[in-house]
């Protein structure tokens, strides 16, 4: 037991954000920090952490506490052993009373469990290197495939003797009992009551949880001609569920975090390869289809994920499968299809580190894309394969939860299947219709206000077609309201004339008589445009700390990275800051919003057009038709403007 003044040293020593953010990637909101919970699946952060308050709290399941009951919750612990566990991170001694047996009985399994697979890791680790069989069996095997000294250590990796009992012998020897042996899966107890070792004659890859704990082992064998599975796992147990654990998540977290991204691979050997390569945000799904517990656990440290594939008919095949379920999640996924033949394990070892990581950086393609043109190539000009490519393809879309995201993918792979982006979109509103009604529970993404209580009977609203473009001019105001978009002086008067980003999008707006439908963020840009001239404005700012908690929220949302921008902005952002290419980015995306409204409005007559045709009222027709072929032509100049936009810029 901990005595007293021990534990006031600890709980006066963890601080809320240090220790969360060991799990939870954390970003600054206010005096506040935010992040995704670790405890439900959020899609957008909805848990807070207080520095002031030192605790914690999701404002969406509600689990949260003091450090303590973080640690409780995440690593599974009693409040004890919570302690313990901050203890060790703030290097305190714990002044401990030994336990009495009885204290000693309630140990739960899963900490004993734990202790004897630690001790078994060593155990394996002390035969690679100090028995015969293992230095010249095992670790002549690691350093045959090239395994750096360095990197064996690091990933625990081990020795099993071929014998039938080895390790039995030997840990009842240093005193641990069978029944754990037999719950982790380290020993095999048949019928007849004769014991065996599960792992036997194979090299050692250790399976650690995300707080590093040795929850299982994998077992390789090294004959080639072996009959045996390549493997041998530890089995399912309290400790270890193999669906949710990711080999390798321990080693990379920080890395993931580092990078803001995630690779996923196959199996051990990728993991460590890549790792032994300078690639250390790696994790392997071990061989089997993700899990969403898996997608989960790496979204709490990155939105982005790149999944490397062999570059064989199966690992394409394999590339498109499991997909939907990272897009489900809000994850952007890209691709990265190696040459034919190689896996990551073996591509690292023929290539030095750099040109590896240059492969990537050339062959990395969004997932979306990397399909669409797939499929694109396989469908030929065969219309049926088209049809079902399309419709393939508009599932995949309408998975993305975020709005603008999604309207970028369908303005992009209109383009990409020369198909109309109008039609595009309906057929994924459909869909997103459709899902949304098979699950009600499912989280609302729409930063739009509450409509007015429709009808019981009444058919759900149509999900505005305007709403992601809105989004994106509206991200521009939050974020860069203020900011000087051109400054110009009239030769004759010498009058400057400075134009302000709110002021741009607002006149522009004006100008055609297109306003923002969505009524809250009509406000806000009406908002910006009367205040962003005043001294010292900063939209951000106001915004984040506005009355309306519904203003201050979508603000935060779109000051944080959530909103990812469309292809054509992040491609020259690569070489610019989004700041020194708002001009740019930002008339892009006006003229995008014009067209788009223009679009609707030539649909609408149309509408009225077929109406009038029944009641033969020609006089109407035909001025609706010349209102049409007007509008058509201020389509036309606009769609030309976009697209000399685009091609100025590339
Ligand atoms: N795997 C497994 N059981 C098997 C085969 C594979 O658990 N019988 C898992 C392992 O996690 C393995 C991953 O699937 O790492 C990928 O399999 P594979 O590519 O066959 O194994 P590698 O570890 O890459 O082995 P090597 O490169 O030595 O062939
Ligand atoms: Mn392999």
């Amino acid at each position: 037991m901990i005595d007293q003044p021990t534990i006031d040293r600890i709980l006066d020593a963890a601080n809320i954000v240090d220790v969360v953010s060991e799990f939870v990637t954390l970003r600054r909101r206010g005096v506040n920090y935010v992040g995704l919970c670790p405890f439900h699946q959020d899609k957008s952060p909805s848990f807070y952490v207080s520095p002031a308050k030192n605790i914690c709290k999701c404002f969406a399941c509600g689990e949260g506490g003091t450090a303590v009951h973080f640690i409780m919750k995440h690593e599974q612990l009693d409040y004890f052993d919570a302690l313990r566990f901050l203890a060790k991170k703030y290097h305190i001694d714990i002044q401990e009373r030994e336990l009495t047996d009885e204290e000693k009985q309630v140990r739960s399994d899963r900490e004993s469990m734990l202790i004897v697979n630690n001790w078994a890791q060593k155990y394996f680790i002390t035969q690679l290197h100090e028995h015969a069989d293992g230095a010249n069996i095992g670790l002549r095997y690691f350093k045959e495939r090239g395994f750096r000294d360095d990197i064996i250590s690091k990933f625990c990796l081990g020795y099993s003797l071929d014998e039938r009992d080895a390790l039995y012998k030997a840990a009842i020897q240093a005193g641990y009992r069978k029944e754990f042996l037999e719950k982790t899966g380290l020993v095999i107890t048949y019928e007849n009551g004769s014991v065996s070792d599960r792992f036997r004659g194979r090299v050692m890859f250790p399976v650690h949880s995300l707080s590093g704990k040795v929850v299982a082992f994998g077992g390789r064998v090294l004959k080639k001609d072996e009959k045996t599975a390549k493997y041998v796992n530890s089995p399912e147990s309290e400790i270890y569920h193999k669906s949710n654990e990711l080999y390798g998540i321990f080693f990379a977290k920080q890395a993931i975090v580092k990078v803001d991204k995630c690779y996923l691979v196959e199996g051990y050997t990728d993991v460590i390869s890549m790792h032994q390569a300078g690639i250390e945000n790696v994790v392997a799904s071990s061989g089997t289809a993700l899990t969403q517990p898996q997608i989960r656990l790496i979204h709490r440290f990155t939105e982005n994920i790149t999944v490397l594939y062999d570059g064989d008919a199966a690992g394409i095949k394999a590339a498109l499968r499991g997909i939907d379920l990272l897009l489900d999640e809000g994850l952007n996924v890209k691709v990265v299809l190696l040459p034919d033949g190689e896996d990551p394990d073996s591509f690292a070892r023929k290539h030095n580190s750099s040109r590896f990581i240059d492969f990537i950086k050339e062959n990395e393609t969004d997932f979306i894309r990397f399909k669409t043109r797939l499929l694109l190539d396989e469908a030929g000009d065969d219309p049926v394969k088209r049809s079902s490519l399309i419709t393939d393809i508009i599932r995949t879309v309408a998975i993305i939860p975020d709005n603008i995201a999604r309207t970028l993918y369908i303005r992009e792979c209109s383009g990409m299947m020369e198909i109309d982006e109008r039609l595009l979109l309906n057929e994924v509103n459909k869909i997103r219709l459709r899902n949304n009604e098979k699950q009600p529970t499912a989280p609302v993404i729409e930063t739009a206000p509450a409509a007015a209580p429709q009808p019981p009977d009444a058919k759900p609203p149509e999900h505005s077609p305007f709403e992601g473009l809105e989004l994106a001019l509206l991200r521009y105001v939050v974020r860069y309201g203020e900011k000087i978009l051109y400054e110009y002086e009239y030769e004759e008067t010498n009058e400057k004339v400075i134009i302000r980003v709110a002021e741009y999008i607002r006149s522009e707006l004006k100008e055609d008589d297109m306003p923002f439908i969505n009524p809250l963020y009509r406000k806000m840009l009406d908002e910006a445009d009367a205040s962003c001239r005043e001294d010292n404005f900063v939209a951000s700012r106001y915004f984040l700390a506005h009355q309306d908690a519904s203003v201050s929220q979508l603000a935060a949302d779109l000051i944080s990275e959530k909103y990812q921008l469309s292809k054509y902005h992040a491609k020259f952002q690569e070489i610019k800051k989004e700041e020194d290419s708002l001009h740019q980015m930002i008339s892009h995306d006006v003229f995008g919003f014009k067209e788009a409204y223009i679009r609707k409005q030539i649909n609408e007559i149309g509408l009225k057009i077929k109406e009038l045709q029944k009641t033969a009222d020609l006089g109407q027709v035909v001025t609706l038709m010349k209102e049409q072929d007007e509008l058509n032509e201020i389509k036309k100049a606009l769609n030309k403007r976009i697209g000399e936009r685009i091609i100025l810029k590339m």
